[in-house]
């Protein structure tokens, strides 16, 4: 047995301790996004610290819990704080989670992170639909020996966020009225932020907004099988030539603001899964 299944095994044989619970929605949450959990029925919440070969969270805007139980009539699990390479962890530590979740019979992934808008028709507080990515992180969680029993070495990336569920969320999103854009993610190592520079050049590049999460579990989730969602929150405005300072604070306040909107998206969209 490879390495990777030998520590997904003593993590899923921890969680099957505590609950029979078998999840096929998995939802990762992000900066200042952690608000759905209340939405969620919970049957049985796990601290990572308790779970064999978990990471722990650093980021004190990240809370780190594993909460099982129903939302939208679909059994799910939710990570309410998630891990980013800039705190030190290796991509393979960062992406764990979600190798753990697919063990445990998830199949479809929901991603949500707060992340700086280039596209100049984009605004603070606007939530975005990532329909593909860019990954600059300068790594990957497949290097190394590739573990055939999970996915294969060369993943197919032609479809990394699912196009039927990315219509899902248009359709939620009309329905709610809430306003949805839709665009590219690029991924950075972090953990600052970008120079005027590099965001002209991000934005040059395709990207309509940047991030320091989600690549890599989309990555590990698509070489598994998984079909994927995401959302970003614009939480600043990242125009090289009118460039204001941010900090984090206001990032996360403005996620906070916006999060009711892609709670009710989220939401709506996990009503319509067909799982
Ligand atoms: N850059 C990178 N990550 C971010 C940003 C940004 O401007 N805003 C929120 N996350």
């Amino acid at each position: 047995m490879s390495e990777i299944r030998a520590q997904m095994q003593d993590a899923v044989n921890f969680i099957r301790s505590h609950t029979a619970s078998t999840p096929s929605v998995g939802i990762i949450l992000g900066t200042g996004l952690g608000g759905l959990v209340e939405e969620i029925e919970t049957e049985i919440v796990l601290e990572y610290k308790d779970i064999p070969h978990f990471p722990i969270s650093t980021v004190e805007s990240h809370k780190g819990k594993l909460i099982f139980g129903k939302l939208g009539g679909k059994s799910v699990v939710a990570m309410q704080g998630r891990f980013h390479f800039y705190e030190g962890y290796t991509l393979k530590q960062v992406t764990f989670p979600v190798r753990v979740m697919h063990a445990l019979g998830v199949r479809s992934l929901l991603i949500s992170n707060a992340a700086g808008g280039m596209n100049p028709t984009f605004r603070r507080g606007d939530i975005m639909v990532i329909y593909d990515h860019i990954n600059l992180i300068g790594d990957n969680p497949l290097i190394g020996p590739n573990d055939e029993t999970l996915g294969p070495r060369f993943p197919d990336m032609s479809e990394a966020y699912s196009e039927h569920y990315i219509e899902l969320a248009e359709s939620v999103a009309l329905e709610e009225r809430i306003p949805l854009r839709k665009g590219v993610f690029v991924a950075v190592a972090g953990p600052n932020l970008e120079t005027r520079a590099e965001y002209r050049f991000l934005r040059g590049i395709g990207a309509d907004v940047v991030g320091m999460s989600t690549v890599p579990e989309n990555i590990v989730a698509i070489h598994m099988g998984m079909k994927v969602l995401a959302f970003s929150i614009i939480t600043d405005e990242c125009f090289p030539d009118a460039l204001e300072p941010v900090d984090v604070p206001s990032i996360i306040k403005i996620a906070n603001g916006t999060e009711p909107r892609l709670r009710a998206l989220m939401k709506g969209v996990i009503a319509r899964l067909d799982v």
